[in-house]
C-alpha cells in the first residue's frame, strides 16, 4: 500500500501534529486545523460551488448513533464526521445539484459511520473493516430505509476507506475522497495523485 504510506509521508507543517500526540489544548489544534486545512477549502469550496442544503433531519439519528459511546475525542470524532458530510456533498454537487451517479444518503451515512469503530486515534487500518461489519448490527434500526443497494455501497465504502485507493464506483470513490480531503485536520496535505474522483483531485490541489 505505497499510496496510503505516501499521504502519511505528507507533512504540511512540522507543527500540525494531532493534540494527541503532542499534548496540545483544544484550541491550540483547532487553529492548527483552521490554518492547516479549514480555511483553504473553505474558501474554495463557498466560492466556487453553492452546494445544496441537505434535511440535518436525514442524519440526526445516524449521528446520535455515532456519538453514542464515542471515546476518541474529535481527532476522528464529530467536527471530522461533519467536514466528512460536507466535502461528500461538495464532491457530489454540478451547478447546485447533486450528480444524478451519486446516492447522496450513502454519502452522508458514511461521514458518520465510517470511523465509528476505531479503536485509537492513530493507524488503525482494520477499523475499516469493524465498521463495515458493525453496519449489520443496525441494518434493521438506523439502516432500515437502506435498499440492499445502498446498503451494499455503504459497506463496501466503510470497508475499503482505509486500504483501497478508489473502486471505479462513483458513490463510494466520492466517500473515500470526502474523508482524504480532511487529512489536514493530523497535518497531512492531501495529494491530488491519490485521490479516488477527479473532484477531489481538484480540491486536493486546492489545499495549500
Ligand atoms: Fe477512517
Ligand atoms: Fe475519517
Amino acid at each position: 500500500m505505497k499510496w496510503l504510506n505516501d499521504f502519511f509521508k505528507k507533512k504540511a507543517d512540522p507543527k500540525a501534529e494531532p493534540r494527541e500526540r503532542k499534548g496540545h489544548s483544544l484550541e491550540s489544534f483547532v487553529d492548527v486545523q483552521e490554518r492547516v486545512y479549514g480555511r483553504a477549502l473553505a474558501g474554495v469550496a463557498f466560492s466556487e460551488q453553492q452546494i445544496p442544503r441537505l434535511p440535518e433531519s436525514d442524519i440526526l439519528e445516524v449521528r446520535d448513533f455515532a456519538l453514542n459511546g464515542w471515546m476518541l475525542g474529535e481527532t476522528h470524532g464529530l467536527p471530522h464526521w461533519q467536514r466528512v458530510e460536507r466535502n461528500g456533498i461538495l464532491l457530489s454537487t454540478v451547478d447546485g445539484r447533486i450528480r444524478e451517479e451519486i446516492n447522496i444518503k450513502v454519502v452522508r451515512f458514511f461521514a458518520y459511520l465510517h470511523d465509528k469503530c476505531r479503536i485509537d486515534n492513530w493507524k488503525d487500518i482494520e477499523h475499516g473493516v469493524r465498521a463495515a461489519d458493525m453496519l449489520l448490527t443496525i441494518k434493521d434500526t438506523i439502516l432500515k430505509g437502506f435498499t440492499d443497494e445502498e446498503f451494499s455501497l455503504l459497506e463496501r465504502a466503510c470497508r475499503f476507506h482505509t486500504t483501497a485507493r478508489r473502486t471505479g464506483n462513483p458513490t463510494i470513490d466520492v466517500c473515500f475522497d470526502a474523508d482524504r480531503l480532511d487529512l489536514g485536520r493530523v497535518g497531512i496535505v492531501p495529494n491530488p495523485k491519490l485521490m479516488a474522483t477527479e473532484q477531489g483531485a481538484y480540491y486536493a490541489a486546492k489545499i495549500h
